[in-house]
């Protein structure tokens, strides 16, 4: 078993809600093992200013349903630069932390995984992103929170679309996935979703909005991915088409922030705590995951070469249903 007795902690890359739940598990996962923990701020870029805070059990109170991080966050491409990783690295012996836990998504994971090649540290990964984008892991934090966020704004989006007899365009974040369009269009019942892994044929979704509103339909809803294409383009593009009225909201920043739903928070839960366990018990490069309901240490070596996919199944459901 690896001695590890202080570990340092980092959330990094785009916020989600139940990072700060992250946090909280795994700081409380760590002192309960007698672990010693430190806090770094803004992700790597903490790292490389030794920008440090001892954390301790009441640092991590009250935090368990607030949206964001307390330890902030930045994207920190300096961090892809060898010369700023030895800097860090110096922080970190300077600082003898034994091991590494960083809460983000899939390039957060590269940072750690490459933590892990270049100064044999042992890192573990709580996977927490909006996109749900982590090769490994059925769910990242934050994901189910995004979605509501999203599915409750759609809902009222669909009111007016009904009460006007539009059709409207929602772009929802992704970056370049389309999970959370996926997830998101076949619980508010879309009409039709977008997401840059599937092509589509605008043209023939047209054709069916059409169809649908001669059959009485009051209103379309269409889900797209922000990676799908410029949605403003699309609704022109319909509108030109069919004749039909079309309105576009893009959803934006309203899916990172908010308070996490009870989903966000169990996985955090289990998730921080699995990371703080597969260190104690020897994983050195370990992404904490949920497969099919099971919390497993996945390789860190895999995640970081391989690509997500999403349910083709559950995306051709969201136009079948909607029919
Ligand atoms: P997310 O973790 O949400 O996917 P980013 O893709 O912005 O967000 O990645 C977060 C941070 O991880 C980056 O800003 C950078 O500091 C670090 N990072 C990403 N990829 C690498 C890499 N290949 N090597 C080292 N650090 C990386
Ligand atoms: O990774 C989360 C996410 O919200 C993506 O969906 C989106 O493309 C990106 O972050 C936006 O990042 P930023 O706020 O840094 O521009």
């Amino acid at each position: 078993m690896p001695d590890i007795k202080h570990v340092g902690v980092l959330t990094s890359g785009g916020d989600a809600p139940g990072m700060n739940a992250a946090l909280r598990a795994v700081v409380r996962s760590a002192l309960d093992r007698k672990i010693r923990v430190t806090g770094i701020l803004r992700g790597y870029w903490g790292l490389i200013e030794k920008d440090f805070q001892p954390l301790n059990s009441l640092s991590v109170g009250g935090i368990i349903g607030r949206g964001g991080t307390i330890l902030r966050t930045v994207r920190c491409p300096e961090f892809k630069r060898a010369r700023y990783r030895q800097q860090a690295y110096a922080h970190i012996r300077d600082a003898g932390l034994d091991a590494l836990v960083a809460i983000g998504g899939n390039g957060s994971a590269a940072g750690a995984y490459t933590v892990h090649r270049e100064l044999k540290l042992p890192v573990a990964v709580v996977p927490a992103s909006i996109d749900n984008d982590v090769y490994g892991t059925d769910e990242t934090v934050g994901f189910d929170s995004a979605v509501n966020t999203a599915v409750e704004a759609i809902d009222r989006i669909r009111d007016t679309a009904t009460s006007h007899e539009r059709i409207f365009v929602v772009e929802v974040m992704g970056r370049d996935n389309g999970f959370i369009a996926q997830e998101v269009g076949l619980c508010c019942g879309a009409e039709a979703v977008l997401v840059p892994e599937i092509p589509y044929d605008l043209k023939k979704i047209c054709r069916d909005l059409q169809n649908g509103h001669k059959r009485g339909k009051r209103s379309s809803i269409l889900v797209m991915a922000e990676g799908a294409g410029d949605s403003r383009e699309v609704a022109s593009r319909l509108t030109r088409h069919s004749g039909l009225r079309v309105r576009v909201s893009v959803l934006g920043y309203i899916q990172r922030g908010g308070f996490p739903t009870a989903r966000s928070r169990w996985l955090a839960a289990r998730l921080g705590n699995l990371a703080v366990i597969g260190l104690r018990e020897g994983h050195t490069a370990a992404l904490a995951a949920i497969q099919k309901g099971d919390l497993v240490h996945f390789p860190l070596a895999e995640t970081v070469k391989k690509t997500k996919r999403i349910d083709r199944v559950a995306y051709k459901l969201a136009y079948q249903l909607s029919r």
